[in-house]
């Protein structure tokens, strides 16, 4: 039984499936600040099972412990946490208390019901501006703005937790660009408001819904003078939890990138995005955006040597996997919050004829979730 925190959310939708088709039992926690509990029903439907959830703040540590115990939990995967680097830096005692005292909190409860197997998601912001590429673990870790050094806080006490009591497995995944979405175009990323990142605002302007994409800067010390960044599809990233949770047979603590040592151009981006949906994005140059690097992807060797892992998805298929579910959710998961019955039980029909019998619970589907 995993306990997956931020289970609602993007990648959190996404890790709950590779979970539930690994036969795993998930119980997802999610305070739903930033997303919609449809994103689970949906996954439910894919997956053809059933998974718990519990509305509950990973802050609150009587009730995260009351799950751990209740549930029988094994191991955590947490994902729970702000995100968005320019909130951050207006508001960073917010993201300082949600992210660092929230997994403070996780981790007392975690210690208390002697459950000491965890993954963390934290990001390749975590390095700062590059000294070198490809960016390798070995890195000086200099993030450069509050949401970056809320996931360098974390990690440092991770470490500190483990020199203090060596049962504990932890590791600490460093993720580049998620982008992209399951191939059945059910579940993928709902931004509120106008996107920070680049291809959710991309998918938003090909559909109709913004008139331009602003591209933030042009005169970077690159091929096309657009950013590069390492974008990595969705669903390779959350393989990538799976592939960490069956090695972490060992205890200590491993930081691993999650990413896939390619680098794309913004405009690299906007080509394929433009081929696959058969539209023109259109755009234009602007200022560079404040803090961003000119360009940084991952070195994925230890990915592979320690977890056995590598990502397998194209830049086409990310763009075409965003752009189905974009095209077949305009506005997200708003106005689908509850799922008629039968559409659910047509989703998981179709998806259990596709999947491999032995990847699939003989479960019904149960009730969407359960609140707390
Ligand atoms: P998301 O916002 O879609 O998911 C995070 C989830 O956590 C949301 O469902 C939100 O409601 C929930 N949450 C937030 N605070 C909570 C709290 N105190 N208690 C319970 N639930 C809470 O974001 P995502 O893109 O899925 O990111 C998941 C994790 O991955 C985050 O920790 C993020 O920092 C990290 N990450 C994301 C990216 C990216 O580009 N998406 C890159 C690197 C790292
Ligand atoms: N970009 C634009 N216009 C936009 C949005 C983005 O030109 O409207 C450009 C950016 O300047 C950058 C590239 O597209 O060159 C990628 O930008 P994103 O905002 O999509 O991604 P970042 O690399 O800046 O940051 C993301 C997350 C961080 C996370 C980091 C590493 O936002 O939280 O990836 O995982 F830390």
């Amino acid at each position: 039984m995993i306990l997956l925190t931020g289970g609602a959310g993007y990648i959190g939708s996404h890790v709950c499936i590779a979970l539930l088709d690994a036969g795993l039992d998930v119980v997802a926690i999610d305070n739903l600040s930033n997303s919609n509990i449809a994103s689970l029903e949906r996954v439910q439907s894919i997956c053809g099972r059933s998974l718990v959830f519990r509305h509950a703040d990973i802050r609150n540590e009587e009730a995260i412990y009351e799950i751990l115990r209740a549930c029988g939990v094994t191991a955590v995967i947490h994902l729970a946490g702000l995100k968005a680097v320019g909130d951050s830096n207006v508001r960073p005692m917010t993201y300082y208390e949600n992210n660092v005292l929230g997994t403070m909190r996780l981790v007392s409860a975690m210690k208390k019901a002697k459950v000491k197997t965890l993954v963390f998601s934290s990001s390749a912001t975590v390095y700062g501006v590059p000294r070198y590429l490809p960016l390798d673990e070995k890195h000086p870790l200099e993030p450069t703005n509050p949401y970056g050094r809320t996931k360098f806080f974390i990690e440092e006490m991770l470490r500190d937790l483990y020199r203090s009591d060596d049962d504990w497995r932890i590791g600490i995944l460093r993720y580049f660009n998620p982008v992209g979405a399951h191939e059945s175009g059910l579940i993928g990323e709902d931004p509120l408001g106008v996107p920070n990142n680049l291809l959710p605002f991309v998918a938003q302007v090909a559909i109709g819904k913004r008139e331009k994409l602003l591209i933030w800067g042009n005169d970077y010390d690159t091929p096309d003078g657009t950013g590069i960044r390492d974008f990595i599809h969705v669903v390779d990233l959350a393989s990538g939890h799976l592939s960490a949770l069956r090695h972490l047979t060992k205890r200590g603590v491993l930081a691993v990138n999650l990413g896939t040592g390619r680098g794309n151009s913004v405009l690299e981006v906007i080509r394929a995005f433009d081929a696959v949906s058969g539209r023109s994005v259109r755009y234009e140059t602007g200022e560079r955006r404040a803090g961003d690097v000119a360009i940084w992807y991952a070195d994925p060797t230890f990915a592979k040597e320690a977890l056995g892992w590598k990502s397998a998805r194209s830049l086409g298929q990310m763009c075409a996997d965003h752009w189905r579910w974009q095209l077949q959710n305009p506005d997200g998961y708003r106005g689908i919050e509850v799922l008629k019955v039968q559409e659910r039980s047509r989703d998981a029909d179709r998806h259990r004829r596709a999947s491999s019998p032995e990847v699939l619970s003989k479960r019904r589907i149960a009730r969407p979730h359960e609140r707390a």
